[in-house]
């Protein structure tokens, strides 16, 4: 049988055998009632964790970016984002569609977006110009190559941003936290509202967190709810979650310390790329090339699979499934490769 080397996404993790052992343990209720402790225990943990009031257990990272527009637009309302976030570019334009709002966009080809960019947008209401209702940031952020933000630039963001709202979208908040050093509640600091994925590279099979302030997630409980996302027994998918957050965070360095083996070697492959894998920081390796998709096609036959992330740029991905001997076999696959013309 093929060898299959699967980089594609951090997604594909698989629960760990402690999660499934608490799953099958875990103490559950209505959640509707709010009657889980397991799921209120999550809850708290999060919003700990993060520094904030309160949390939401949600089905998916997407909910939790939805939910956080509802509660922080009106229809009709502009959020400023970076273009290639996921909040943007991979929701399939569930913001217009679930909230009716647009976005203003800034350039984000790094992850960061610029202080002077977003703030030339929110000043413009002082011209005659609409009102900004909330930012957007992500971090890490998964188009740019898994880049964590500087904190000090976050915070300078926050600072000019002043009441403005900001929603961190952190489906990698961990990763960001494990790259820089700096814990999840610094990183969340100057957020409004934060939100963090367990079923990415901390294994959980299912989940994802927002955070923020307690009138706010009592808005967020209700937007939960008409989006069809209030569940019951949950306790089960949060008891994977507590594992997920008590045994898989400090792991994640081992996802970082691959990728940028990773980056070397797809550096080396495709040095036309002009690709640079010291810019590589977590657990994303992203460039662009003209063969991007054939790339993908060609390594996939060959047991190494990828992802495209636009029609131009190639996205690998590590996690807790991948060893250094996949490494070594991607070296190996990669020793050979140069793409069909
Ligand atoms: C940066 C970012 N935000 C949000 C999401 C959405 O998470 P989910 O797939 O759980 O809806 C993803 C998922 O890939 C992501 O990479």
């Amino acid at each position: 049988m093929t060898r299959t080397v699967d980089l594609r996404s951090d997604t594909v993790t698989q629960p760990t055998p402690e999660m499934r052992e608490a799953m099958a343990r875990a103490v559950v209720g209505d959640d509707g009632f709010g009657d889980d402790p397991t799921v209120r225990d999550l809850e708290e943990r999060f919003a700990e964790i993060v520094g904030k009031e309160a949390a939401l257990f949600v089905p998916s990272g997407v909910m939790a970016n939805q939910i956080a527009v509802r509660i922080l637009t009106r229809p009709g309302d502009v959020i400023v984002a970076g273009r290639h976030q996921h909040l943007v570019s991979f929701e399939m334009g569930a913001s217009a569609r679930n909230a009716s709002v647009q976005f203003a966009l800034v350039e984000d080809d790094a992850g960061e977006v610029g202080v002077d960019d977003v703030m030339d947008i929110v000043d413009a209401h002082l011209d005659h110009q609409v009102a900004i209702s909330m930012v957007s940031l992500e971090n890490t952020h998964m188009f740019a190559g898994g880049a964590p933000w500087d904190l000090t630039r976050l915070d300078a963001l926050a600072r000019a941003l002043g009441e403005t709202p900001v929603h961190l979208d952190g489906a990698r908040l961990f990763n960001a936290a494990v790259a820089t050093g700096q814990s999840p509640r610094a990183i969340a600091a100057s957020a409004t509202t934060v939100m963090a994925c367990l079923s990415k590279g901390l294994c959980a099979p299912v989940g994802s967190l927002l955070a923020g302030p307690a009138a706010l997630m009592r808005a967020a409980r209700v937007e939960r709810k008409r989006l069809g996302g209030a569940m019951r027994q949950v306790g089960v998918l949060a008891a994977a979650g507590l594992v997920a957050l008590d045994t898989m965070v400090d792991r994640l360095a081992e996802d970082h310390a691959r990728a940028r083996r990773v980056a070397q070697l797809l550096a080396g492959a495709f040095p036309e790329s002009g690709f640079d894998p010291a810019t590589c920081r977590t657990n994303i390796v992203a460039f662009d090339h003209p063969q991007a998709r054939q790339i993908v096609h060609e390594l996939r036959a060959r047991g190494v699979w990828g992802d495209t992330v636009a029609p131009r740029r190639v996205r690998f991905v590590t996690h807790a499934g991948i060893s250094d001997d996949d490494l070594d076999f991607l070296a190996e696959v990669l020793a050979d490769f140069v793409p069909a013309t």
